[in-house]
């Protein structure tokens, strides 16, 4: 097991001045489990709290109750830099200032590598996902979003992390590229076993990733399917809909 999620709350103050006593409840009593070199998706509809559990998984956000347990420990400073993220907006997730190579490098910056040998490394990385070195020194304006995507997906693998959480990572993207950057995660999966949370409205794409899938509805798990194959087979109602208004197809009772 790599990552277990144990009945996690979470909240948001709702309301201005007085009323901000109110908390808004988003993630009401999560639980799952992620097995190590697996990609487990979570699909639901906007608003749902996919992301918000994505943040309390990073540490970017503090649960009101529950446990986030990593190689059974809950020890956070232990496992931090075992996990990285893609987001979709690969354009507000990078610096516009910074070229290709300092972008990569800001997850290298507590490396021990040095002048030439973190070039190489950059380069290298560039290379694994697709890219080359001329892109080296291009800003991200001198990149399509597919390349720039791929860059993130460089500095999210740098350190080699054995957990990256991808927020819709492919949805800003065009078909055929989503297509392309979907092959590269599997091959870089594969590669290096690492293990995925995948968070997305995109069923077809949940079909073409995930091992798993998690429906996700109003701050809860509403049913895990664990053979995305079969995902046809669902019980819940709400993925039913789901899965009817996307694949067009009649789900069985
Ligand atoms: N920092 C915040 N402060 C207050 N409310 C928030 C905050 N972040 C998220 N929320 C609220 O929590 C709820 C869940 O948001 P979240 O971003 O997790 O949804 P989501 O499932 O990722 O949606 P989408 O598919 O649109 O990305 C929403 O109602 C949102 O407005
Ligand atoms: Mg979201």
């Amino acid at each position: 097991m790599l990552l277990e999620a144990k009945d996690i709350h979470m909240s948001f103050p709702e309301g201005d001045g007085l009323f901000r006593r109110k908390r808004k409840e988003v993630l009401k009593g999560v639980s799952f489990e992620l097995h190590k070199g697996e990609c487990l998706g979570i699909i639901g509809e906007s608003g749902s709290g996919k992301s918000t559990l994505g943040k309390v998984i990073l540490g970017l956000e503090k649960q009101d109750s529950g446990k986030i347990l990593f190689e059974g420990s809950e020890l956070r400073k232990q496992w931090q830099s075992e996990m990285n993220v893609v987001f979709q907006d690969y354009t507000s997730s990078v610096n516009p200032k910074f070229k290709v190579y300092e972008i990569i490098n800001e997850t290298l910056l507590q490396s021990k590598l040095s002048g030439e040998d973190k070039r190489k490394k950059i380069i290298e990385l560039l290379e694994q996902v697709g890219l080359n070195e001329d892109f080296y020194y291009r800003y991200p304006h001198q990149l399509s979003g597919g390349q720039l995507q791929r860059v993130c997906i460089a500095r999210a693998i740098a350190k080699m992390p054995k957990f990256i959480l991808l927020d819709e990572a492919i949805s800003s993207l065009d078909v055929s590229t989503q297509v392309q950057i979907l092959d590269l995660l599997i091959e870089l999966k594969e590669k290096y076993g690492l293990s995925y949370l995948f968070i997305t409205h995109d069923l077809t794409a949940v079909t073409y990733i995930c091992d798993r899938v998690l429906f996700f509805k109003d701050g809860q798990v509403v049913e895990t399917v664990n053979n995305t194959n079969k995902l046809k087979y669902v019980k819940d109602e709400y993925s039913k809909l789901l899965l009817g208004s996307v694949l067009d197809i009649e789900i069985s009772c």
